[in-house]
């Protein structure tokens, strides 16, 4: 399995701030946005990850990952000239993906729980072995905001709607979905909608009237922050903070990540950690590297 992160666009609902500066690199708490979709696919043993950027923007994470061998791993850039919609990502990916799976994430989207590596990672398999699409729900106060599920009494998927004014359900689908290689044909044939996008939702809802749609639901012990607004921008950063203070564990550190993963050495480590020695990141990664293991 291969790993997107849509990280092109324009990022409205955080104007002024993302007039200049690309929402995936502002800081939640103590990191970059853009670490976060990224440590999860990383958890996820996945090395070949994808950025879907805007081309402002390439420069930008290009300087931040490079070509992503100092955690490790492989990673390209991909061009989205204009934001037509997250289901267009699938389609500029489509040699990037060839004949592989997907692991598909949006790059604004931050999880947090017990349990949700292994809970991704039955998402993944099942994906690998009985092909299909593998989507999440999660129970929130304003569906009408996102892509909306409905069940019936047996826990059936019964349909699914973007941004539905009534919704059917209090279950939005999170922006994090495995798909077989069969979404790119899929997202070629979604039309536009109303406001003009090319939306996710549609390729999920082509799988389900395939019958190829899982959808598992994440309980109260999760988080899912859309970290697009100041408000969830806002209470993402409270959030990692207060959990990191809390624990002395950081969430999201991908240098921390590749070094358990054995992708990278001691000495790789220490060379990562050199530039930020005068934060409390830098130190953390300094004495993971002259920890016990
Ligand atoms: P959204 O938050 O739906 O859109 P946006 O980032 O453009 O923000 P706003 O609504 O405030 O204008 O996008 C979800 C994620 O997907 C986000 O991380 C950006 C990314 N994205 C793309 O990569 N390409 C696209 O065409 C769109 C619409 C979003």
């Amino acid at each position: 399995m291969k790993a997107i992160i849509l990280a092109g666009g324009s990022g409205t609902r955080l104007y002024p701030v993302t007039l200049t500066v690309n929402k995936h690199l502002l800081p939640i708490y103590n990191k970059p946005m853009i670490y976060y979709p990224l440590s999860l696919v990383m958890l996820l043993g996945i090395k070949d990850v994808l950025f879907v950027v805007n081309p402002a923007d390439r420069s930008s994470f290009e300087k931040l990952f490079g070509d992503g061998s100092k955690l490790g791993i492989n990673i390209k850039y991909q061009i989205q000239e204009k934001p037509n919609g997250l289901a267009e990502g699938l389609i500029l990916a489509e040699d990037f993906i060839g004949d592989d799976s997907v692991c598909y994430i949006l790059g604004d989207n931050i999880f947090f729980g017990h349990d949700l590596i292994k809970i991704m990672e039955e998402a993944k398999k099942d994906v690998e072995k009985d092909g299909g699409a593998y989507v999440f729900g999660y129970s929130v106060r304003d569906p009408e905001r996102f892509g909306v599920v409905e069940f019936d009494k047996n826990g059936n998927v019964i349909s699914i709607e973007e941004k539905p004014k009534n919704p059917k359900s209090n279950y939005a689908v999170v922006g994090m979905y495995f798909y077989d290689d069969e979404a790119v044909e899929i997202a070629k044939r979604v039309k536009p909608s109303d406001r003009g996008e090319l939306e996710i939702t549609s390729v999920n809802g082509e799988y389900l009237r395939r019958g190829k749609l899982k959808v598992k639901l994440l309980g109260r012990g999760f988080a899912w922050f859309d970290a697009g607004t100041h408000e969830s921008f806002l209470e993402a950063g409270e959030f990692v903070a207060t959990i990191e203070k809390k624990t002395g564990l950081m969430i999201g550190c991908i240098e921390e990540i590749a070094y358990r993963n054995g992708w990278i050495d001691r000495e790789q480590l220490l060379e990562l950690a050199k530039p930020l020695a005068k934060t409390d990141y830098g130190k953390y990664l300094m004495e993971l590297a002259e920890g016990e293991d």
